[in-house]
């Protein structure tokens, strides 16, 4: 399977003085599945940051379908633009809303029918 998401030994730190991320490596691949675990304060956050371009790691690489995601790479527009395209946040205020939507449209077509 391709990897959509690779990333290669990225470490990270704030203000190059708190340091978020050391050395991680993973890969999501097309089709699976891939869940974060981790106690508070442990990087998931910043992980999933580094992952979807929004912050790029002190050393290591971040690559999209094998592309390196890079301040310089994204500046390119194409690339900027498969990767926003394919690359993004669900929070889980809307996975609320949306279900909270759901059941009021089912709940009003049951109260209509
Ligand atoms: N803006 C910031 N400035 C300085 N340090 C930060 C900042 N954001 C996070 N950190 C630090 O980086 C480390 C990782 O934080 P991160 O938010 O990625 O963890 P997390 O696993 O998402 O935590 P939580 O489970 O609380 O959401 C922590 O030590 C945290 O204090
Ligand atoms: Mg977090």
């Amino acid at each position: 399977m391709e990897n959509i998401i690779k990333v290669d030994h990225v470490s990270y730190s704030y203000y190059n003085k708190f340091t978020a991320l050391k050395e991680v490596s993973a890969e999501i691949k097309e089709g699976g599945k891939f869940a974060v675990i981790g106690a508070n304060g442990s990087g998931k956050s910043t992980l999933l940051q580094v992952m979807g371009g929004l912050r790029h790691p002190s050393s290591g690489e971040v690559f999209y379908r094998g592309e390196e995601v890079t301040e310089g790479s994204l500046k390119d527009k194409e690339f900027m633009l498969t990767f926003r395209q394919g690359v993004g946040y669900l929070f889980r205020m809307q996975i609320f809303i949306y279900f909270a939507l759901q059941f009021l449209m089912n709940y009003s077509l049951v109260l209509c029918n």
